[in-house]
């Protein structure tokens, strides 16, 4: 027999490139979530959002624990946590049946995504998410839920994710050695976009872009659904490499000098209130003058190429009339000045940088107000991740005791196809 997990604490663990972040929260009777613990610590362990080296992944996640619980008052069992990196592929899928008894029925929905499904994916890669995102009767198109219609063709389009299998399964042991247990893996920019977006924005169509520490992860969202996601593996850690390399400067002194002065969009250079700025040269060479402008001309070339990338999906899927809202840019990449005017200039579209923010809660006019202090776009994804956490544990999901810890994460994921139907 399978055992009913449900808790009124709920955990997320935000596993990055740059920082590992753990949250904790009450969750109350209308899903809201309290926060009552915040853990937060450097990570040494990831490489382009993939673990590289489960003993310092594991030693950043424990300390992080550590702290969150030890400001909770409250031990911690069962996490949520996101997957990210280069591994990362979506496709778009079609698949057609008949149906059986002319009126569609949720078996004849299943059958259709199951022959959506059925495509070649690489041995080492894992179907992560299958989203659906419209269904066709007889022709008839855009249909959001088929369920009941009338009609002998059925016909489904799922956006699928895949992922690296031995990338899913380093996250999930690197938890379990820090002492807890995977209850969900979730990809990052649908928890970011939990964060960040209003319900209004993803029913008309918008873009998300997390600009993180090693990956810039993308999504688009039209009536409520996932429609396009790609990770691409640049971000901000390569704006601070330029940065050290270009001035010859140390990557802790670059990474400084990036946040207090760095911008990518020239109007920003008239806010600052220096023109030059003195630092000290690597393997210490001593000091050097430098012209903060020349931070602008190494900085501007590596945010051009990220938006170049994604103004080419956009193009090469027909992606911008997805977007009539524009596009949010969040994670901590979307802190470096002038991200958003760049990024309006290239997509031709609004922009704004999203924190997590204010919201209704479920079934309830109650605000939801959340503390100051994860206003940032550095928390979207671990705020996402709660946020998750604290819905999906409404299902009172059964999970099979025998089964191991990886399948049973597997068949959550499975299981998300519903969430989105
Ligand atoms: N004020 C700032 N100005 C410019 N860049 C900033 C600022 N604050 C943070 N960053 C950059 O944001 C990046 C970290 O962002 P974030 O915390 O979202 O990444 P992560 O979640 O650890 O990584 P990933 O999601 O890629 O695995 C770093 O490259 C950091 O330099
Ligand atoms: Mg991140």
């Amino acid at each position: 027999m399978g055992k009913k997990i449900f808790s009124d604490v709920v955990a997320a663990i935000d596993i990055g490139t740059t920082k590992i972040c753990v949250l904790i929260a009450n969750r109350d009777a209308y899903g809201g979530v309290d926060l009552i613990g915040i853990g937060q610590n450097p990570s040494y362990g990831l490489k382009k959002g993939v673990v590289v080296d489960i003993s310092k992944t594991v030693d950043s996640i424990k300390k992080a624990i550590k702290q969150a619980e030890d400001m909770a008052g409250t031990k911690i069992e069962t996490v949520t946590v996101g997957i990210s990196g280069g591994h990362i592929h979506s496709l778009n899928s079609k698949g057609v049946v008949a149906v059986r008894d002319k009126n569609v029925c949720q078996n004849d929905v299943d059958r259709v995504i199951d022959a959506a499904k059925a495509v070649p994916i690489p041995q080492d890669q894992e179907i992560l998410h299958i989203l659906p995102q419209y269904f066709k009767i007889d022709g008839q198109d855009y249909i959001l839920d088929s369920v009941g219609m009338h009609g002998v063709r059925l016909e489904a389009q799922v956006h699928i994710i895949t992922g690296a299998v031995s990338s899913a399964q380093n996250i999930i042991k690197s938890c379990e050695l820090a002492g807890v247990k995977v209850s969900d893996i979730v990809l990052e920019q649908i928890a970011s976009a939990d964060a960040v977006l209003t319900p209004s924005q993803r029913e008309l169509g918008v873009g998300i872009l997390d600009i993180g520490g090693g990956t810039a992860d993308f999504a688009i969202y039209r009536d409520g659904r996932i429609l396009h996601s790609k990770v691409l593996p640049i971000a901000g850690n390569h704006f601070t490499n330029d940065l050290a390399i270009g001035l010859s400067i140390p990557i802790s002194i670059a990474e400084e000098l990036k946040k207090l002065y760095g911008f990518v969009w020239e109007d920003k250079y008239l806010e600052l209130d220096k023109d030059k700025v003195e630092v000290e040269l690597k393997y210490g060479q001593g000091i050097k003058e430098i012209e903060t402008y020349s931070l602008f001309e190494i900085l501007n070339p590596r945010a051009e190429e990220i938006f170049d990338l994604l103004v080419q999906e956009i193009i090469t899927y027909r992606l911008k009339t997805f977007m009539p809202t524009g596009m949010v840019l969040t994670g901590g990449g979307s802190l470096l000045s002038g991200m958003a005017d760049l990024a309006k200039n290239k997509f031709g579209m609004p922009v704004r940088v999203g924190v997590p923010h204010s919201y209704k809660k479920k079934d309830s006019e109650i605000l939801h107000n959340i503390p100051d202090l994860l206003k940032s776009p550095i928390y979207s994804t671990g705020y996402g991740l709660l946020l998750y956490a604290a819905g999906q544990n409404d299902l009172e999901f059964t999970l099979d005791k025998n089964d191991s810890m990886f399948t049973k994460v597997f068949k959550r994921m499975k299981s998300w196809i519903y969430d989105f139907i």
